[in-house]
């Protein structure tokens, strides 16, 4: 890997690095037209570290400071390890997510940073730990054979629906441990309706022209948005309740149960709201995340014979090494999310520029992922590159990195090694077109832009 520009040696630059000078609201329509063109442009024209400014008005609201609308791009993975195993205190994430707040509630673990960040993570990270989650295993393949039982044969449709019918249940299943199957349509049902509705672009309006009127005060959003959020906290708190009084508490697995019996150091246990909090987080942050990530890993396979061809013949043996590389290339080459922010509590030199306290940094995946001297010929879908060598810490990051690392990691790629296998072994699917899919964006995450379109030729 080239090595990153010198940090200690010479002291840095005052100031952010160098970026379009077009003006802002330019760069945000340039921005919201394609984003991933935006990226590839700038990387090439001013390199590792460059500023793109879009006046806070994309997520964070007028209200803002506009200092969060100029966002510093990070494409080299050595700057990227600095920020991201920097002392805590000097880099927040909690407030660069304040935009999900109205959704998911002041105690999530998105929005908070710092000691209170790091006792929620202590509680949540055993429940999603590789060793507990295995168990689900079993629950992640029952629910994708039974969903492509429900696939037309001979006509094209987007397997990205599909993907989020799989995702939705696996979560109301796993996470939030319904097991009667009257509750699970009926929860699944009310969950869908809202995020459905995150996710269309008339929703996505309305959010832009509330913040516009409100400015970015949750408050002045949920005012608004109550009316779709209620009906899920109503089924979300109903859940709780429940458990705080099932009789085999103790001898549940599902994720709620496992944080209903969690203790914090003090010996105290996550009162409702936090609960609540936490399960409406990982309801946004697993499923939409997770059904594109399948989406794009089956529009990037289905069009390279080779590797169909030999994910097809482990699918039958019943094995998964070769499901997982192909999602590890899917996600390389797709990032769903295609970078993460961090605010500087503090100043910081990085790459030779000293970056003032309260500048928005943002390491960069999508940049990173696509590098020559990481990843030889990067435009190429070789899933094999993930057998001949593992994955780097800060050379593969679609889950982010370091103290804020996705807590689902092993959640989501467990689930995409089980859908992908199921898939395989059952159906015989074909592109609805030989034309790859280009990439859409819907909310935060980067989907394609036909819902990976698909035609089923047969079952097997
Ligand atoms: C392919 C699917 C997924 C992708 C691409 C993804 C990606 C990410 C990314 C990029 C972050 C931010 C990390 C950072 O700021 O450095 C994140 C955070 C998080 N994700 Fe995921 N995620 C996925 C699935 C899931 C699932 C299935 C769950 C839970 C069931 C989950 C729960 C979380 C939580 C709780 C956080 C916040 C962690 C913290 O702030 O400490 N994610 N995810």
């Amino acid at each position: 890997m080239r090595s990153a520009t010198p940090t200690a040696a010479a002291p840095g630059r005052a100031g952010f690095p160098p970026g379009p000078r077009l003006p802002a609201p330019l760069q945000a329509i340039d921005w919201l037209r394609g984003s991933t063109s935006v990226l590839r442009r700038c990387h090439r024209r001013y390199g590792d570290m460059f500023t793109v400014n879009l006046v806070a008005k994309v997520a964070a609201g007028p209200a803002a400071d506009a200092e969060h609308g100029r966002w510093v791009f990070l494409a080299h993975p050595d700057h990227v390890k600095q920020l991201l195993t920097a002392d805590p205190s000097a880099v927040r994430t909690g407030e660069t997510n304040r935009f999900l707040e109205p959704l998911v509630g002041p105690r999530s673990i998105l929005v908070l940073d710092g000691q209170e960040h790091r006792a929620q993570r202590r509680l949540m990270l055993p429940p999603l730990h590789g060793d507990h989650i295995a168990g689900y295993g079993e629950l992640m393949s029952e629910v994708a054979e039974a969903e492509l039982r429900r696939w037309p044969v001979g006509e094209p449709f987007g397997l990205w629906p599909s993907m989020q019918a799989i995702t939705l249940e696996i979560i109301v299943r796993a996470v939030f441990g319904v097991r009667d199957p009257d509750r699970v349509r009926h929860v699944t049902g009310v969950l869908r309706t809202l995020l459905n509705r995150m996710t269309s672009p008339a929703w996505l309006a309305a959010h832009a022209a509330l913040a516009t009127v409100a400015g970015s005060s949750p408050a002045g959003f949920s005012r608004a948005g109550r009316r779709l959020i209620d009906p899920v906290d109503d089924v979300i708190n109903d859940e709780i309740a429940r458990r705080r009084v099932a009789p085999d508490l103790e001898d549940r697995t599902d994720i709620l149960s496992l944080l209903v019996r969690a203790r914090y150091k003090d010996g105290s246990a996550m009162t409702d709201r936090e609960l609540r909090d936490e399960l409406m987080t990982l309801l946004i942050a697993g499923h939409e995340s997770t059904a594109t990530a399948l989406a794009w890993a089956f529009e990037r396979l289905l069009r390279h014979p080779d590797a169909l061809e030999r994910a097809r013949a482990e699918a039958d043996t019943g094995g998964e090494d070769y499901a997982g590389a192909v999602a590890k290339e899917a996600l390389r080459l797709r990032p769903v999310l295609p970078f993460v922010l961090r605010a500087l509590g503090r100043p910081m030199e990085i790459g030779g520029h000293a970056l003032p306290a309260g500048a928005w940094l943002a390491p960069c995946a999508y940049l990173i992922h696509r590098r020559p001297d990481v990843y030889p010929e990067p435009l190429r879908f070789r899933p094999e590159r993930f057998l001949e060598r593992p994955e780097g810490a800060y050379t593969w990051m679609p889950f982010g990195g370091g103290v804020r690392r996705c807590l689902g990691a092993s959640f989501a790629q467990l689930e995409m090694r089980r859908v992908l296998r199921a898939v395989l072994r059952h159906a015989d699917l074909e592109p609805a077109d030989p034309e790859a899919e280009r990439i859409s964006a819907r909310f935060i995450t980067l989907a394609p832009a036909r819902g990976a379109r698909v035609v089923l030729r047969g079952r097997r």
